[in-house]
């Protein structure tokens, strides 16, 4: 842990947090955002040529909205000193949210 996620991770607890609690929540979040975006992305490739692409830009920014969340939530997650699970499969497992579909990028239920 470095020397910034100590001071936060101090200021933090000494506000009364379980910070170890606090931490498994943007993880949570942040798991379920890989998921989305590749939905989205999927999605988009599967709308290229329909509606002269204006309807493939909805899913671009929906995809980019997706990839912005999760990059905020890793920043605040280092932030505090925790970290990721160590691979994709465990990570997407404390997601709670379905894998994406490969045919249509819709999560399978
Ligand atoms: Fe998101």
């Amino acid at each position: 842990m470095n020397r910034i996620a100590k001071v936060t991770r101090n200021v933090v607890e000494g506000a009364g947090v379980d910070v170890d609690h606090l931490i498994g929540l943007p993880v949570k979040n942040a798991a379920a955002e890989p998921t989305t975006f590749s939905s989205c992305t999927i999605l988009r490739a599967n709308l290229i040529g329909l509606d002269g692409e204006t309807i493939t830009e909805v899913a671009e920014t929906a995809r980019i909205e997706d990839r912005n969340h999760f990059e905020a939530l890793v920043h605040r997650i280092h932030e505090l000193g925790g970290r990721l699970p160590g691979d994709m499969v465990t990570f997407h497992n404390v997601s709670g949210c379905p894998p994406a579909s490969l045919s249509t990028g819709i999560p399978v239920s």
